[in-house]
This record gives C-alpha cells, structure tokens and sequence, in this order.
C-alpha cells in the first residue's frame, strides 16, 4: 500500500488547487490512495512560539505518509504566503523535518496560461533543502483551469483526467523506488 498525502497551498473553499488534488485522489491506482489535508491555516512562523498544534498535526501527517502531493497555486509568480509558511514551520528543526527524504510531487492550476510553472519551479527549489526527492515528470501544469471543473468542482476535462492518472501511477512508482 502507497499512501500519499496531498497538501493544498490554497485555503478558498472553491480552490481549483484542491480540485486538482481531489482529481489524484480518484485517479490513484490500486494499492494506493492520496489522503486530502484539512487545509494549511497556520500562526505565521516564530521560532519563539515553539510547535503550535496545528503544525503538530500537520508535521505527524506528513511523517506518517509514503510521499506528499503539493496542489500549488501561483500567487504573483511564486507560490503562495500560506504554504511557505507551512514549509518554514515543518522544515524546523531541519535534522528531523519530516520532509527530510520525503518523495513529493508537484501538481498545480492556474486561471491563466501559466499553468503555475513558476510557483512550481520555485517550490522545487525549496524542497533542496530538505532533500526531499520531487517527481520530475509528468509535469502537471494547468492552465485556465477553471475551464476543466464543473461548478462543485468536479474534473470535466478528458485530457486532465488522462495526465492525472499518467502522474498518479508515475507518484506510486517513484515512492516504491525511493523505499529502497
Ligand atoms: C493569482 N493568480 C495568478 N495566476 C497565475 O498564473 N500567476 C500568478 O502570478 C497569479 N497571481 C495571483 C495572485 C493572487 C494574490 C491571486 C489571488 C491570484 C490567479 C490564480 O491562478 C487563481 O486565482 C487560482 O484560482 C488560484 O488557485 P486556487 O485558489 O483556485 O487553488
């Protein structure tokens, strides 16, 4: 059994990110299923605070699964506040981050014709620090994603659908291998 975590970098309601992310989740092959997280809303980072409990649970989380797919929003060409927020927090202290070594994948929509490549291209950047091995392909940028949901958020794309199931098995491959 692979389990996989899937992380939305948006907090809307109606977030196409998280769309997306429900998407993995039915596309997932057998012996494998993606968990959606209840969302990121966490205290902005403070070393001084010390773990809030929000960021417990969310650390616990992503210890307990096999690899964790990132629905990335592209907010003014990066990737959004809240989830580097989110990052800062479970990459502390960095010997025992539970991303240390974690399989991750990327998937992302964006309303227009970027397909959230430059949020993407920075969020790989930042998993170098905790070493954490990124799927490199299928890449899955969306673009006007809001063409390929319905009005509850339902995938109605065909082509979407496809890539999704391409990077759904792609994930689970890449989690086996980095098992050893
Ligand atoms: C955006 N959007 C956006 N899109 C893009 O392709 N590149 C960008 O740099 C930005 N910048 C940006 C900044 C802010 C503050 C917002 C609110 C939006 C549009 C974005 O792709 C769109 O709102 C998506 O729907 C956001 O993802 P969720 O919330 O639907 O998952």
């Amino acid at each position: 059994m692979v389990a996989l975590l899937g992380l939305c970098g948006s907090l809307r309601k109606a977030s196409l990110n998280r769309a997306l992310l429900v998407g993995v989740q039915a596309a997932m092959p057998a012996g494998s299923a993606l968990t959606l997280y209840g969302g990121l809303e966490l205290p902005i980072f403070n070393s001084d605070l010390g773990d809030p409990p929000e960021v417990t649970a969310l650390k616990a989380a992503i210890a307990a699964a096999d690899g964790v797919v990132f629905g990335v929003p592209e907010y003014n060409y990066s990737i959004p506040g809240g989830l580097k927020n989110a990052l800062d927090w479970v990459s502390r202290p960095p010997a025992t981050s539970p991303l240390r070594g974690k399989p991750v994948g990327l998937v992302g929509a964006a309303t227009g014709m970027s397909g959230t490549i430059r949020a993407q291209t920075h969020l790989r950047q930042m998993l170098v620090f905790s070493d954490s091995p990124c799927l490199a392909q299928p890449e899955v940028l969306i673009p006007r994603a809001h063409e390929r949901f319905d009005a509850d958020g339902r995938l109605t794309d065909e082509s979407t659908h496809a890539l999704l199931s391409r990077f759904a098995a792609a994930m689970v491959a890449f989690v086996e291998r980095h098992r050893g």
